[in-house]
């Protein structure tokens, strides 16, 4: 199926992630041009269409980079409303009705994923089963068990072919430019592997709180919410091997490699916390032991990686928000130019820095200026911002696209999604308990332990002048804000 979608079908339009992220996505395919001539949005609200424009016009504003007047009617041009119960059949007959010619939609479910089995039995009632694509979003389960069952139910009715799993790192610029980094350069190639590299570190540190998801986020910490899916995807474009080609499947093979190969983490791999006044949050439970914070050290078996360890932090109300990924190479094996020798120089290291300000940095040693030989590091910036033209690509009206064209590169495939479920099961059922930590901190100083034998952990500097507080607050949507009526 390679032909592109000529409608969409948006369920959960009323809800906050349709507001948040999917109608300032569809106004930029509106900017572009390249929007289908019909998206039906559904949801359970009894809504006029009116309500619907005026809710998507309220994102639009609220979180896209501005609202073209010329784009935004075309996309209330192309704007149907359906409201039903999700289980009746009257309203799937409504939506075939709303799509008119549309003869290959786009499924979006922006719905809680109890009713995925649902809406897809209704939308097989209609045969939409056999001509759509659908999209699905995060969270894809909450363990190995559960994902297995999501992945029945939706492969039931859907080829895998023409099923869409949205991670939105997955959409983001800075983490595609990783990838390009990777295979667009023979230069790192060579030494991308256990023979010169250290230790791989991937950090991502949020300054904020729960931000009024308390009763969502207690459900799930921070390895359900951003590990088993965020930042393991980062790990594997790290780890990966060079595809065969560009194609989804050549991707998506070497990508469930690297996952393939990991061991299940175990609870000697992992410290978790909770921030201090995490229990006095919204719809939290007062005695809750769900993490705000994990550190965990993974591995990965391979030829090319084993004894490498890869560490990953997350958590929120730390120190800064930023992402970076850092790797560690190995010291030379004789140390000449040291200034002394109880401070070897520090060994080089590639930074990316994945938010705020994209860039990456490679740090070499060069001569100390003076009489003395000595080395001192140096850091060969490239800054990504600074080159930009124009505003950064959002992830949902990229992801969006790919999705109406067929493009799966960008999305999950099903026995990736299994496999990273696979290595966190142990560690959500067997679990250290939570160790408290102060807000605005790096963490328990518990976790130091788990990286001290590579040199600590790395703190992001991140200037606060650099941070686009657009990209900081409006990115953190997934279902588990869709609202009940979604
Ligand atoms: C979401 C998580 O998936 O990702 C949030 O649910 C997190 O808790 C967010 O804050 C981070 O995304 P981004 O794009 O801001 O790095």
């Amino acid at each position: 199926m390679t032909e592109r979608s000529d409608g969409i079908v948006l369920f959960g339009a009323t809800g906050d992630l349709a507001r948040k992220k999917l109608f300032p996505a569809l106004h930029q395919l509106a900017v572009q041009d390249v929007l289908p001539e019909v998206v039906v949005g559904v949801g359970r609200s009894e809504w006029t269409v009116e309500q619907l424009i005026d809710h998507a016009r309220d994102g639009i504003e609220q979180f896209g980079n501005g609202v073209d007047e010329a784009a935004f009617e075309r996309l209330v041009g192309a704007l149907r409303y359906v409201s039903g119960d999700y289980g009746a059949g009257t309203t799937y007959a409504g939506i075939a009705d709303a799509l008119g010619a549309s003869e290959r939609p786009l499924l979006y479910l922006a719905i809680p994923p109890s009713l995925f089995g649902t809406v897809i039995a209704g939308l097989a009632t209609q045969g939409l089963h056999e001509s759509g694509r659908l999209v699905i979003e995060k969270p894809f389960g909450r363990d190995l068990e559960s994902a297995r069952e999501l992945n029945r139910c939706v492969l039931q009715r859907f080829d895998e072919s023409a099923v869409f799993r949205i991670d939105h790192y997955l959409g983001k610029e800075e983490v595609l430019d990783l990838l390009v980094f990777r295979f667009a350069n023979l230069l790192f190639e060579p030494a991308w592997n256990r023979h010169y590299i250290d230790s791989v570190q991937i950090t991502m540190a949020e300054d904020f709180g729960v931000e009024g998801r308390g009763g969502f986020y207690d459900e799930v910490g921070a390895l359900r919410d951003v590990v088993q899916n965020h930042l393991l995807q980062v790990l594997v474009l790290v780890a990966m091997d060079p595809p065969v080609d560009e194609s989804a499947e050549a991707l998506r093979n070497e990508k469930v490699k690297v996952l393939s190969a990991m061991p299940a983490l175990g609870p000697e791999s992992i410290v978790r916390g909770q921030y201090d006044g995490y229990l006095d949050e919204e719809g939290v439970a007062e005695d809750s032991d769900v993490e705000t914070y994990v550190a965990l050290e993974a591995r990965i078996d391979s030829w090319r990686w084993a004894g490498v360890p890869f560490h990953i932090r997350a958590g929120k109300q730390l120190a800064t928000t930023a992402t970076e990924v850092l790797v560690e190479f190995k010291q030379p094996p004789r140390l000449f130019f040291a200034q002394s020798e109880t401070e070897p120089p520090h060994p080089n290291h590639l930074l990316f820095r994945l938010k705020p300000g994209e860039r990456v940095s490679l740090s070499v040693q060069i001569k100390q200026p003076g009489e003395a030989l000595h080395s001192r590091p140096v850091e060969l910036v490239y800054d990504y911002d600074e080159q930009r033209e124009g505003p950064r690509a959002e992830a949902y009206a990229r992801l969006l696209d790919s999705a109406l064209d067929g493009d799966q590169r960008l999305f999950a495939r099903a026995d990736g999604v299994e496999q990273a479920w696979r290595i966190v099961g142990p560690v959500l059922e067997d679990r250290p308990p939570v160790v408290r930590y102060p807000v605005g901190s790096w963490g328990p100083t518990e976790a130091d332990a788990l990286i001290a034998a590579n040199g600590g952990w790395h703190c992001p500097q991140v200037n606060t002048d650099e941070v686009d507080t657009d990209e900081v607050d409006a990115d953190e949507v997934d279902t588990g804000e869709v609202d009940a009526d979604a």
